[in-house]
């Protein structure tokens, strides 16, 4: 009888500590973080621009502000990266200290809102998740933003005001799960992905990984890269961002600079000799875009970017596989258009600037293209802990509030995942 007593509590012990939610860690895509500057000084290209913020911070991004037509050539220079192959560092423009806004609870210094952004992207995931199992941004749930202009590299470590999410990333897991006294999930969408696929196999071990991380769910991942990233830097297609939110050509003089950019340009690995540009001369296959942005631009940005392909293009391939000691959960959507191949009236030259005359679509999410996608699945090794799901139908932002993708999230939260490992599967069902 006492034996059977001290079980009860027990049992109840252990019913207690289960049932805090797993922390969810939120890492967004491209052009998805809120970026913010702290300048003095700045040298800017109108007299116009705010050259100071008196030692604050000041949203650029997305700031309704910072778009107006006007103030665009101040933002751009404000977000301005550069790259030195020579000493490979990365610097922003002089006197500008950039970085993510609203870390961990989306919220801006000094205000109690979500950022609109943030809003835009993750309202229906949040009030799902608070619904059904009572998540709450800033206390079991958080929202990871980062410097979207940089990749793996950069954000392994701040160097000249640059970079430094990793070891953000980092201590806000250990954290959480301190707090929590549960493992984290890590959800990811986008450029989020490769992001994150770049912190699992470079920047943490696998105790650490072992110890802190429950498993990552990668929402809509681009692999391999994508072929509309490609138009981007010639003119036409615009980051699938709303135009209610940011003017539709916005983003190209910051993307075509950013290295983020070489993470989600097709992989020659995966996109062989499809022509995925068309000239009436000639066609480019993914293994030509170094050579046609070095092209395009020749008097501007394209030695940057073309010594940051050279860098970060062949190590990339190498990070195709299940990171060690990480259940991944490859969540995808296909059955949208999406374009695979651009055809252009006229060749390419220095300071190109314009939208394909046609375009030849296949299947994907509307952004992404289904080689891509799946690549997990069908070139990966085969790993045990990697399932993946396909939501058919569904647009690559549109994966972010299908009801079916947050169901099946809110479910793969809700499972106790330490009753396969501790034989205590029925303790929850004592509560
Ligand atoms: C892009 O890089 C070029 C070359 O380094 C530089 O002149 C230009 O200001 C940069 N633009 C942005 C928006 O970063
Ligand atoms: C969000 O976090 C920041 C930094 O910890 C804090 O200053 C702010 O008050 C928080 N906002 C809300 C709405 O909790
Ligand atoms: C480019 O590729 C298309 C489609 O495969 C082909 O029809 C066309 O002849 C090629 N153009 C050149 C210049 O090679
Ligand atoms: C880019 O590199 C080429 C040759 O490597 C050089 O001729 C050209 O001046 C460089 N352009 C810029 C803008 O640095
Ligand atoms: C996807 O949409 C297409 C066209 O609207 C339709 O024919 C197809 O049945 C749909 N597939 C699923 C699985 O919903
Ligand atoms: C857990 O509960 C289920 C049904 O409630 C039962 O069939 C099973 O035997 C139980 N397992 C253990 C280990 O007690």
């Amino acid at each position: 009888m006492a034996l059977w007593h001290r079980c009860l509590q027990f049992s109840f012990f252990l019913a207690e500590s289960f049932a805090a939610n797993h922390p969810l860690i939120i890492v967004p895509g491209l052009t998805g973080s809120g970026l913010e500057v702290k300048e003095h000084d700045a040298p800017m290209p109108h007299s116009f621009c705010k050259t100071g913020t008196r030692g604050k911070w000041m949203k650029v991004w997305v700031s309704p502000v910072q778009v107006l037509p006007e103030e665009i050539d101040c933002l751009l220079s404000r977000l301005t990266l550069t790259y030195d192959p020579a000493s490979d560092t990365y610097s922003n423009l002089q006197n500008v200290e950039l970085r993510a806004l609203g870390w961990a609870n989306g919220t801006a210094e000094d205000e109690s809102h979500m950022d609109i952004l943030y809003e835009y992207q993750f309202r229906s995931m949040l009030k799902k998740l608070g619904e059904t199992q009572g998540y709450k941004l800033g206390k079991d749930v958080f929202i990871a933003p980062y410097d979207w202009r940089l990749a793996g590299d950069a954000h392994s470590k701040r160097q000249n005001g640059v970079g430094g999410y990793y070891p953000q990333l980092q201590l806000l897991i250990e954290e959480t799960v301190k707090a929590t006294g549960r493992q984290a999930v890590v959800l990811s969408h986008s450029l989020g992905c490769p992001t994150i696929l770049y912190f699992f196999h470079k920047f943490v071990s696998e105790e650490w990984k072992a110890q802190h991380i429950h498993g990552w769910v990668a929402l809509s991942s681009p692999w391999m890269g994508g072929a509309n990233l490609v138009e981007s830097y010639l003119g036409g297609w615009t980051l699938g961002l709303p135009s209610w939110l940011i003017p539709h050509d916005y983003v190209r003089p910051v993307q075509v600079n950013a290295s983020s950019g070489v993470m989600i340009s097709p992989h020659p690995k995966a996109f062989g000799s499809m022509p995925i540009v068309q000239t009436p001369s000639r066609n480019y296959t993914a293994a030509d875009v170094p050579e046609l942005v070095r092209i395009i631009g020749k008097s501007t940005w394209g030695n940057q970017t073309g010594a940051l392909f050279d860098k970060l293009q062949g190590p990339y391939a190498e990070l195709q596989s299940t990171p060690s000691k990480i259940q991944l959960h490859n969540w995808y959507s296909k059955g949208i258009k999406t374009g695979e191949a651009f055809i252009f009236d006229s060749d390419l030259h220095d300071g190109f600037d314009k939208a394909a005359s046609k375009t030849v679509w296949g299947d994907g999410d509307g952004l992404v293209n289904l080689l891509s996608l799946k690549q997990v699945e069908e070139v990966w090794p085969k790993d045990p802990q990697t399932s993946t799901k396909v939501f058919p139908n569904c647009t690559h932002f549109g994966m972010l509030s299908d009801p079916r993708v947050l169901t099946a999230l809110a479910e793969y939260l809700a499972r106790d995942d330490r009753a396969d490992t501790d034989g205590s599967q029925n303790v929850t069902l004592l509560v």
